[in-house]
């Protein structure tokens, strides 16, 4: 049974039991990667503002209240929709019980496409131990085995060196660059196209 946190921002709703019998599962250096409950909207916010200066570079400009657990809560609250219908995996890393990162499919499309998009974070003090490769290992294995998708992409801004590394180890190729393709830290940037072939691919030449 979950328990609720007794705070105004806690829904008092208990998890559904689909996500309950999701065990955390083992990344790098004693970290887990769990889906995302209801009750981790206090404890996301708080991962957010630790590292507010460390992801600012590499995502959308923050207001205010995306900072509160009442702004998380919301969030929660529309990636789980999401995820009901099977068009997100929003996972989150933890080590012991504080958030440390986060790793998500979004807009999972069934098809003839047969493709997700990936996106990741991994707190500023757990940064450089493996943690971001072990999460995108974690997520390519579950898209292959468990959502049998054909392709992931990932798209990450040219000068991300760590972000690209963590692709290439996980066997990504660059597509291209998508010209002004996010909004990032308040201005349109090119982003560098990564697709990983999951299912389908031929085998390479002998
Ligand atoms: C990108 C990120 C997820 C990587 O997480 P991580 O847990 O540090 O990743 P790992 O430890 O598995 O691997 C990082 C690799 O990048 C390398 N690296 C880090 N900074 C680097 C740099 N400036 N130049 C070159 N390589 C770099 C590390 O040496 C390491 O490679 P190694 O294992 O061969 O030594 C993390 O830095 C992060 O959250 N950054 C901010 C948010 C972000 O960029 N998200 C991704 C958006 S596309």
């Amino acid at each position: 049974m979950t328990q609720s946190t007794g705070q105004p921002w806690s829904t008092g709703a208990s998890t559904p039991k689909s996500m309950l019998d999701k065990q955390p599962s083992l990344l790098a250096n004693g970290t887990h990667v769990r889906l995302l409950h209801r009750d981790d909207a206090a404890r996301l916010s708080e991962a957010y503002v630790r590292n507010r200066e460390h992801l600012a570079p590499w995502e959308p400009s923050r207001d205010e209240k995306f900072f509160t657990p009442w702004h998380q809560l919301n969030i929660i609250h529309s990636k789980l929709a999401q995820h009901a219908v099977g068009q997100e995996m929003p996972w989150i890393l933890l080590a012991a019980d504080r958030i440390i990162g986060a790793i998500t499919l979004t807009g999972i499309v069934r098809g003839p496409f047969l493709s997700a998009n990936l996106g990741y974070w991994v707190d500023r003090d757990f940064t450089g131990q493996g943690i971001g490769s072990a999460a995108v290992k974690f997520a390519v294995d579950h898209a292959r085995a468990e959502l049998g998708l054909h392709r992931i992409q990932a798209a990450t801004l040219i000068r991300n060196r760590a972000s690209r590394k963590i692709l290439q180890r996980a066997g990504f190729q660059e597509i291209g660059i998508a010209p002004y393709y996010l909004k990032i830290a308040g201005s349109w940037q090119d982003h560098l196209l990564h697709q990983l072939i999951l299912h389908g691919a031929p085998a390479p030449a002998t």
